[in-house]
């Protein structure tokens, strides 16, 4: 296995030519394009890695799936799927015209950016500190790593030129799509994006995914079944954005990506995976992480379907 992670890492690596770092958040140009990591984690909880696995990078919209687990767990699922669709978009991640166009005014799911919003909003606590705690404890359990924490600068950097998020919040506010203190809910938002780990954490995050909700090396039950089953259905229909059909044609995995260069990746049952490579294609995905990945799945039949 090493070797194949080895082989495929250095194949694909030269795609990070061709991408674009993420400018509009303007601490994540200080990236490496070049860089491409890869970890697995496997059903027994053995572990496989090559390439750039160990550099640290904000999980950006990877936290879409985190806010979406606690606000089911805190709420209920009825209760979020009343505020938030499960539809695809075929649209960008921040896209505005949808909220307008929709006949409910719910954003259509959880994995645009303002969808993320109505579910950071439905993390219960009595300020965004607690909340956050919350956000940051369950990322500590399901990743085996008590040191994660927030990058300060790339959150500040969000915070400062975060407008179009502002625009999406304060819009879904004024339809009543939004409810609470809009600022204070962008906070959090810009917080959770500006998680920092590493490839190593996503694969033991997409594992206990991929075990349906049960850590692996402690056993413990952190996400039930069914909410495991239902974010791994969206991550299919919408985690690479407006590429998810592709994606799922040519890879067949639940994943997905952030604009800081991440994927993670799960495949039920079998593997945690987790990718970095900061250089981006047009829709805001990881340009060699996602060749990577399809070589992946292609090599060791990977495809869910
Ligand atoms: O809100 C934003 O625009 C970023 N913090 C996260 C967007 C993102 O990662 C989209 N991913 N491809």
């Amino acid at each position: 296995m090493f070797n194949l992670l080895n082989t495929l890492v250095e194949k694909n690596r030269e795609y990070g030519k061709e991408g674009k770092l993420a400018s509009y958040i303007p601490a994540l140009l200080e990236a490496n394009p070049n860089d491409l990591g890869i970890y697995l984690v496997d059903s027994r909880g053995k572990e496989y890695y090559s390439g750039e696995y160990d550099k640290k990078f904000t999980m950006q919209s990877i936290s879409k799936i985190v806010t979406l687990i606690l606000a089911i767990r805190d709420n209920g699922r009825y209760n979020v799927f009343k505020k938030v669709d499960v539809e695809p978009t075929g649209m960008g991640f921040n896209s505005i015209v949808n909220l307008e166009a929709s006949d409910t005014g719910k954003p259509y799911n959880p994995m645009i950016n303002a969808g993320a919003i109505v579910t950071t909003s439905l993390i219960d606590g009595k300020d965004v500190e607690e909340r956050f705690e919350k956000i940051l404890d369950f990322m500590k359990a399901v990743t085996n790593n008590d040191k994660i924490t927030v990058n300060e600068s790339v959150y500040l950097s969000e915070k400062e030129t975060g407008n179009r998020n502002r625009a999406l919040a304060y819009f879904m506010k004024s339809t009543g799509a939004l409810e609470g203190d809009v600022e204070e809910i962008l906070d959090l938002y810009f917080k959770q994006c500006s998680i920092e780990l590493t490839a190593r954490d996503l694969a033991r995050f997409g594992a206990v995914l991929a075990n349906d909700g049960v850590i692996p090396w402690t056993n413990e039950k952190i996400i039930p079944k069914e909410v495991c089953r239902i974010v791994k259905t969206i991550m299919v229909t919408c985690g690479m954005y407006d590429a998810s059909g592709e994606f799922a044609v040519n890879v067949g995995i639940p994943a997905k990506s952030g604009v800081g260069g991440g994927i993670i990746a799960t495949v039920p049952r079998k593997y945690g995976i987790g990718i970095y490579g900061p250089a981006l294609d047009d829709r805001g995905n990881s340009i060699a992480g996602i060749n990577l990945i399809k070589d992946l799945s292609q090599e060791l039949d990977l495809s869910i379907f």
